[in-house]
């Protein structure tokens, strides 16, 4: 798995420039809480790193953009095969991860859960603090509680 290439080509097909609140720097925390939920959680820690790099960067507004979870459904299925390997069943989670992240649902799922949680809890970059309500695991919950500065020391972000 050559996250490098994974991580340049996106990067490069990024629409939105180094200015959004979508970019790359919140790619590389989403996988930094998701690394510090998966082993609490019992999640794919693979579908997680690819979903921190996957799940916004086909978005082409930083505002109301409704299809960017289902184009990035399709960069997953597109992607997988050549820039990483999944099998079937774990591309299938991957491909629901994306495509669902954005319409506020909760999930049993622990790898799901694990994405969805990962990316709502660096909402405090853009000012808003991760509601507990909208978080599907317990391990999110807790560092949900904590103050912004503080969560992201806890994960390493
Ligand atoms: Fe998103
Ligand atoms: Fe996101």
């Amino acid at each position: 798995m050559d996250w490098e290439r994974l991580q340049r080509h996106l990067i490069s097909g990024f629409k939105l420039g180094n200015f959004s609140a979508h970019d790359q720097d919140h790619w590389r925390r989403v996988e930094r809480y998701g690394m510090y939920l998966a082993p609490i959680n019992g999640a794919d820690i693979i579908i997680v790193r690819l979903f921190a790099w996957l799940h916004d960067s086909q978005r082409e507004s930083d505002g109301h953009d409704p299809l960017h979870g289902e184009r990035a459904e399709l960069i997953a299925r597109t992607l997988c095969g050549d820039y990483f390997q999944l099998e079937p069943h774990r591309l299938e989670l991957l491909a629901l991860a994306c495509r669902d992240h954005e319409k506020g649902r909760l999930t049993e799922d622990p790898t799901v859960g694990t994405c969805w949680d990962s990316d709502r809890l660096d909402l405090d970059r853009v000012g808003k603090t991760p509601d507990p309500q909208y978080l599907s695991t317990a391990s999110a919950r807790e560092l949900a509680r904590l103050r912004p500065a503080d969560r992201r020391r806890e994960a390493g972000c």
